[in-house]
């Protein structure tokens, strides 16, 4: 159960407001995809998100910045499983010394069948 899904991401113009600063919205989407790959590689099976909570944003994101999206599955239930992400940005080119706590949140994923209704995760707990 601990282990993680790590994504780089790097922030265009395009995913900022007119101040610079990566719109919420980006943020969240890219939180998203990289926590549906960490609860489907654990459900074996595909999921869909059902939910998302406590999500903080903490110091802007800016264009030109890395991002490392760390995903982690922290519970798993009947059919739900909830990730949380972590949101580290860094100055591109400026080293790991440069890295800092962005943006986190806990997101919740149902496995789903065929019929997108929900559907027991797999049961075995080697999949990350
Ligand atoms: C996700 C979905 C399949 C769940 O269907 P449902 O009939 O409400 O499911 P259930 O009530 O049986 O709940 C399934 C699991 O989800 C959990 N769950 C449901 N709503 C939840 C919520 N708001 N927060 C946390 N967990 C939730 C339940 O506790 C249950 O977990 P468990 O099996 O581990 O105990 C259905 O709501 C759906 O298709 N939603 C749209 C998904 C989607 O399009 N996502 C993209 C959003 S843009």
């Amino acid at each position: 159960m601990d282990k993680e899904t790590r994504t780089l991401e790097m922030v265009f113009p395009e995913d900022t407001n007119p101040l610079g600063n990566a719109f919420g919205g980006y943020v969240l989407g890219l939180m998203d995809k990289t926590g549906s790959y960490a609860a489907a590689r654990r459900a074996k099976k595909p999921v869909v998100t059902v939910a998302v909570g406590g999500v903080e944003f903490k110091v802007p994101i800016r264009s030109g910045d890395v991002l490392e999206l760390v995903s982690r599955v922290v519970k798993v239930g009947r059919t739900s499983i909830v990730v949380e992400v972590k949101v580290f940005r860094e100055d591109f080119g400026g080293g790991p010394e440069t890295r800092e706590l962005a943006t986190h949140g806990q997101l919740v994923y149902v496995a789903i069948d065929k019929e997108g209704r929900p559907t027991p995760v797999d049961e075995s707990n080697d999949a990350g």
